[in-house]
């Protein structure tokens, strides 16, 4: 049985709810009590704040946790990140007034600083000599410059919107973050291979991410031209149709090309255009 500890609620929690269900996981009851054992695979859930993650991997609590590369960073315990997950994904920024004159970091000089993350900050401030007074405190951070506690702050950056809604501007990306998954140093063998299959069914997860499955039926004399606008896993599959003359082309494209790539294969003589989601994809 291999644990995993996740954030109870918050930012991460209804992404990592999502993918443990794309991982096939089912948990054996809808309410969120502390431990959950999954239904159908050798793993139990462990419903936690995202600041004990990092520790409870590390003292071996739990064998694996799901968190923010920001709150691992932070809290510097002895757990490896064993995949980066690619969602929830944010940087950790300096911002200071959005009316004060940035002239790069000695601006910071001498300054008050408010942050939930004093680690990450010291050591960055550290790295580039530059001395401030750093100030924690836990929640609403952005609002410190406004009420005169600090000069400027550093905290969690995503759509940018708290920041304009403070009168703030990011004038520093010190971290980009996403989700990751860290595992306990010294899992038992049997653990690791739990975990080697977890690894397996997130790689087919992610490799899915972002992509379509496209299907159409192309007239013989434009196949070149569309195999050329394709751009295939390796190559992409082509049927000849019932009917005479005419071809059925299948491929893998990237969502974010999704337009450009539609509108190309249309006017090349495309026709009966079909697309899919993909769930998973094992490569
Ligand atoms: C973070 C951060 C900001 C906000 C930034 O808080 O502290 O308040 O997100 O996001 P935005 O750029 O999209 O506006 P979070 O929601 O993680 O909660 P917390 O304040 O409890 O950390
Ligand atoms: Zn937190």
């Amino acid at each position: 049985m291999l644990r995993i500890a996740i954030q109870s609620k918050g930012r991460l929690y209804e992404e990592t709810m999502d993918l443990l269900g794309e991982l096939g996981i089912k948990l054996s009851s809808a309410k969120r009590t502390l431990l959950i054992p999954a239904r159908n695979f050798p793993v139990e859930v462990l419903f936690l704040r995202d600041d004990d993650i990092p520790e409870s991997v590390a003292s071996g609590i739990a064998d694996v946790g799901i968190v923010g590369l920001n709150e691992y960073m932070e809290k510097d315990k002895d757990a490896e990140i064993v995949k980066k997950l690619e969602f929830s994904k944010c940087r950790l920024s300096l911002a200071i007034p959005k009316d004060a004159e940035y002239d790069g970091l000695k601006w910071f000089e001498g300054k008050k600083i408010a942050t939930s993350y004093p680690k990450i900050l010291n050591d960055f401030l550290d790295k580039n000599g530059i001395k401030s007074d750093i100030h924690v405190i836990t929640g609403s951070v952005e609002i410190a410059p406004g009420i005169g506690l600090s000069d400027a702050i550093f905290d969690i950056v995503s759509s940018g919107s708290t920041l304009v809604s403070n009168q703030l501007k990011e004038v520093e990306v010190v971290v980009e973050s996403q989700a990751v998954m860290i595992a306990n140093k010294s899992l038992t063998d049997e653990k690791r291979e739990i975990l080697e299959e977890l690894l397996f069914r997130v790689d087919a997860v992610l490799a899915a991410d972002g992509k379509k499955y496209i299907l159409m039926n192309v007239p013989n004399a434009s196949l070149d031209t569309v195999l050329e606008i394709l751009p295939g896993i390796k190559s992409p599959t082509v049927m000849p149709l019932a009917q005479e003359g005419w071809s059925s082309v299948h491929a893998v494209l990237p969502e974010k090309r999704f337009w450009e790539i539609i509108n190309r294969l249309r006017s090349a003589g495309a026709e009966g255009i079909l697309v899919l989601n993909i769930e998973k994809m094992v490569l």
